[in-house]
């Protein structure tokens, strides 16, 4: 089976490709810039053309779809460009994909949520209630993907760090080794994601699509269409999160205390609350989601 990945050098997209070498299938990296020791296609998500051609030319089944405007901050003054990433380009994949009668797995966000106080974790028929351009323009890709009536899966996903790329761990990993004190903030709780584990989970929704294709008439609608929650197990703020990446990595001269988002002026009011309640991922498709700390120590390894 063909498989299209799109923002192939970005967190999730470098993990596919590591993910990938233990498949069968032929998967195509795509992204909007080659990176050297890389080998990726030239794809911009924003153009429909490009997408239906390559879809039609590579007879691909399934589109992994990893690219994003993910600058959460950047986001609020650059709405129509968000908008442009986040909502209208997943609508194009879905379209070329229904057009070649595949699935589409789009991966979506924990910032669909945060605006209504709750304090359980979030299920995946939950009302969205963005509080910023990002999480909004995010639910908008949601709902152009579902509105094309092609095969999704949607896969909401929180805090997401990998080897690859910018992101919250390494930022910590450097300032836990180089300043004396440090502030993080403990009013905002979610569940960190490896992204290695979600690639590994994504690969487990790939095999099962492509068993039912196997099994079953190819133009009926995939039985298990629909929107899934995944990150890590667990429940942390960015503070205990910050303390386990310090605990891990020996940094154990800077004093880390708690502190409340007020004391960080940020362009964007995040989810105060937003783990993600998995149960349907792990019971659809037998997914086993690992701990976070667990991960985290993981990722830290394969770092070095
Ligand atoms: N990061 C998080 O904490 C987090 C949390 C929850 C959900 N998510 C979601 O998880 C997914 C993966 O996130 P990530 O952190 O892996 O993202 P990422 O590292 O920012 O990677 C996104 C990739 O998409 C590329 N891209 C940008 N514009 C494109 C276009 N027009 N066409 C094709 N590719 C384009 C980017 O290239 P450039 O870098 O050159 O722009 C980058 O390589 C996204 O859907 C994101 O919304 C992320």
């Amino acid at each position: 089976m063909n498989i299209l990945v799109t923002g192939a050098n970005g967190q999730l997209g470098n993990e596919m490709r590591i993910v990938s070498k233990e498949s069968q299938d032929k998967y195509i990296f795509t992204d909007v810039v080659e990176v050297e020791g890389q080998e990726t296609t030239i794809l911009d998500i924003t153009n429909l053309d490009a997408i239906r051609k390559m879809v039609k030319e590579n007879d691909v089944k399934v589109i992994v779809n990893c690219a994003a405007y993910t600058n959460v901050d950047a986001a609020e003054s650059n709405e129509a460009l968000a908008e442009k990433l986040n909502a209208e380009a997943p609508k194009n994949l879905a379209i070329a994909i229904k057009e070649n009668n595949g699935l589409l797995v789009h991966i979506s966000t924990d910032y669909v949520f945060g605006g209504d106080p709750y304090n359980t974790p979030c299920k995946e028929d939950q009302k969205g209630t963005p509080t910023g351009v990002y999480g909004l323009t995010k639910l908008h890709g949601e709902q152009g993907v579902i509105a094309t009536n092609c095969n999704y899966v949607i896969l909401r996903t929180a805090w997401l760090y990998s080897e690859f790329g910018k992101n919250f761990v390494k930022t910590m990993l450097n300032l836990t080794a180089t300043k004396p004190q440090l502030k993080v903030v403990f009013d905002q709780v979610g569940t960190p994601t490896y992204a290695l584990d979600l690639a590994n989970a994504i690969s487990v929704i790939v095999d099962d699509y492509k068993q039912e294709i196997a099994n079953f008439n190819q133009w009926a609608s995939y039985t298990n269409n629909g929107i899934y929650h995944y990150s890590n197990e667990g429940v942390c703020s960015w503070y205990d999160f910050t303390k386990m990446i310090a605990e891990i990595a020996g940094n154990t001269n800077c004093d880390i205390q708690p502190c409340h988002s007020d004391e960080f002026p940020s362009p964007v009011k995040r989810p105060a609350f937003s783990v993600l309640d998995k149960t349907k991922v792990k019971d659809t498709f037998g997914i086993k989601v690992p701990y976070w700390t667990d991960s985290l120590r993981n990722c830290m390894s394969n770092m070095k």
